[in-house]
């Protein structure tokens, strides 16, 4: 009962900054974002014929980058889905968006080739919930990316991420996850977890154990 409460809370919080997430997103879009979404195509490298599954697809920044395969992303924020659903409009890729909550996926198991997330599982009100469920509906062969920021590894600098949280909470992530952590309580086996910006901004590829 609790947690669907604050999953209500994620939904409302997204919907209230739907219309501004862009804008207030675009410095680190152009100088960082647009780069690791990039590289995180070439690393997934889909093959046609692939279900693929974005979670927290938000305005679809990612669209512009799929490449071959068939695309489902959900988002527990219809405001930000409506606005993924013009980018779609304007592409030529294969995409179903659809409103869900990352906590309860509305698939069956095994059945995604590859799930991914961009800065989703810093917001996601129960990550490790969320990520089991990314976990359940992944194939046993299947490959999962994440491309996230969490608290950097260096104790030196973490209160200030501490004490900096409940500012960024307002505006929707919480910028203290161990979300490497997180993966890992969820089942998930890290294949390989590079450094993009110190050890805050990080991509890991995890499989089924
Ligand atoms: C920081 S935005 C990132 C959006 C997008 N992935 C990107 O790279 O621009 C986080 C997204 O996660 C979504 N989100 C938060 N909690 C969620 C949940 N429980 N289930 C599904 N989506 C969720 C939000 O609505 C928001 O669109």
């Amino acid at each position: 009962m609790r947690v669907q409460a604050k999953v209500g809370e994620d939904r409302k919080r997204y919907n209230r900054i739907a219309a501004i997430y862009e804008i207030a997103e675009a410095p680190m879009e152009l100088f960082l974002s647009k780069k690791w979404r990039k590289y995180l195509f070439e690393r997934i490298n889909p093959c046609e014929g692939d279900r693929i599954l974005e979670i927290g697809v938000g305005t679809g920044k990612n669209v512009p980058y799929y490449r071959d395969g068939h695309y489902i992303a959900v988002d527990i924020s219809e405001k930000m889905i409506f606005k993924a659903k013009e980018r779609v409009r304007n592409s030529t890729k294969d995409v179903q968006l659809i409103v869900s909550d990352a906590e309860s996926l509305p698939f069956k198991d095994d059945v995604f080739d590859i799930v991914f997330t961009t800065f989703v599982f810093c917001s996601v009100e129960n990550p490790i919930k969320g990520l089991k469920e990314a976990y359940r509906v992944l194939k046993p062969d299947g490959r999962a990316f994440f491309l996230e920021h969490m608290l950097p590894k260096n104790r030196l600098i973490q209160p200030i991420f501490h004490l900096l949280n409940p500012i960024a909470r307002m505006m929707g992530p919480e910028i203290n996850r161990k979300t490497d952590e997180n993966i890992r309580k969820a089942g998930f086996s890290i294949v390989k977890e590079e450094h993009l910006l110190g050890t805050v901004f990080r991509l890991v590829e995890a499989e089924k154990v």
